[in-house]
């Protein structure tokens, strides 16, 4: 048997929900012969129609603080970055973003931000219980790190719905690599586990191409999201930033993050998965072929514009100059290129609705 008719075939048992070997994972993985790939995004592509139909879901991105106590070797906003400028927004700038995103169709918003002590359980709960108010028919997603189960419990009655915490790498070696070691693999994990017995529709992820990444970690990366089923996982690629001990290491490739998002889509078939702007960072097309490769969410940027040159994980993110109502626009004509239909909804996991 051919390799090409051999690969078809792994891609083939994935699609019937059976598993692979960590050989098998890794010869999918690391193939690169164009024929497969394809085969490998069609498949994905026909899974995510079953369920999701041809529709991509909208979030709108409010990146409310830059402050972070942590200092995530990767990340350009980690305390250690001196040269980051940092800016708060206020409960009232978080809302007005709201109103404009209402106003533009999104039915979804997240609040992203670093870990900001000032933003502690009252000040969320605030904001969180504003924004349900306001917007009783939108959804609420957090992704503001790793808190106590009490914590992300009093954010849940507040009214937030979903909560995205990428757990970065399910190998703990390969997570104490890349964080320093005031960080914790088990409370990131334990964080995730809390956050779904909550009941949130939980989002874990990893970066693609991160210093020190093996094939092995994919494997096991898989095998976590296999295992812990999330609602929703992020993925995009490790992008280097400028002041940062990684600030020489390579970019993750494209061709492997569009392999890694149809793998998680195969295995996942009901994920909400983002075409994410990393995606389209290091490509011009990037969320579009992310699309292509099974995802169906897109994050388009709500932040005001005076904010988001600082919101800088890493270097040369795109969107930085656009204007919210430019953002949407141009989403639309991208993810409508490609065949499919951005959707004013709030999107939620088929469990949920
Ligand atoms: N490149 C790509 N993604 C990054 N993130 C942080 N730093 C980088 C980087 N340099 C991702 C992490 C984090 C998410 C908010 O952004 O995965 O969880
Ligand atoms: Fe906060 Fe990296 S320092 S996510």
């Amino acid at each position: 048997m051919s390799d090409t008719v051999h690969l078809k075939q792994l891609i083939d048992r994935l699609e019937g929900s059976r598993d692979l070997s960590d050989a098998e994972f890794t010869e999918l993985l690391l193939c690169e012969d164009s024929e497969v790939t394809d085969y490998l995004a069609e498949k994905a592509r026909g899974v995510r129609e079953k369920i999701y139909g041809k529709e991509v879901y909208l979030r709108g991105l409010i990146e409310f603080t830059n402050y972070c106590k942590n200092n995530c070797k990767y990340c350009g906003i980690r305390c250690g970055n001196k040269n980051a400028e940092r800016y708060r927004l206020s409960k009232e700038e978080i809302l007005s973003c709201c109103d404009i995103g209402y106003e533009l169709g999104f039915r979804t918003f997240v609040l992203q931000g670093g870990e900001d002590p000032y933003f502690n359980d009252d000040r969320m709960v605030d904001i969180v219980s504003a924004m349900r108010k306001n917007h009783p028919d939108c959804a609420i997603t957090l992704s503001i790190g790793e808190r106590e189960k009490e914590s992300y419990q009093k954010l849940f009655d507040a009214g937030a719905n979903r909560y995205l915490l990428r757990h970065e790498t399910a190998d703990k070696a390969h997570y104490e690599y890349l964080h320093p070691k005031e960080m914790s693999y088990d409370h990131r994990m334990q964080c995730l586990r809390d956050l779904k017995e909550i009941g949130y529709q939980v989002g874990c992820g990893m970066m693609v191409g991160s210093p020190g990444q093996k094939t092995e970690h994919y494997i096991k990366d898989l095998r976590f999201m296999q295992e812990f089923k999330p609602e929703m996982v992020g993925i995009g690629p490790f992008i280097p930033h400028h002041d940062t001990e990684y600030a020489g290491e390579k970019a993750g490739t494209v061709e492997m993050t569009l392999k890694l998002l149809s793998i998680i889509r195969l295995i996942l078939p009901e994920v909400l998965l983002p075409a994410t702007t990393a995606l389209g960072t290091i490509d011009p097309t990037g969320r579009e072929k992310g699309i292509l490769a099974g995802a169906n969410v897109v994050m388009p940027n709500l932040s005001p514009g005076n904010v988001r040159e600082k919101y800088l994980l890493y270097d040369n993110k795109i969107c930085t100059g656009d204007e919210a109502a430019e953002c949407i626009r141009c989403m639309a004509q991208r993810v409508s290129k490609v065949g499919y239909t951005v959707v004013q909804s709030r999107g939620d996991h088929i469990k949920y609705r």
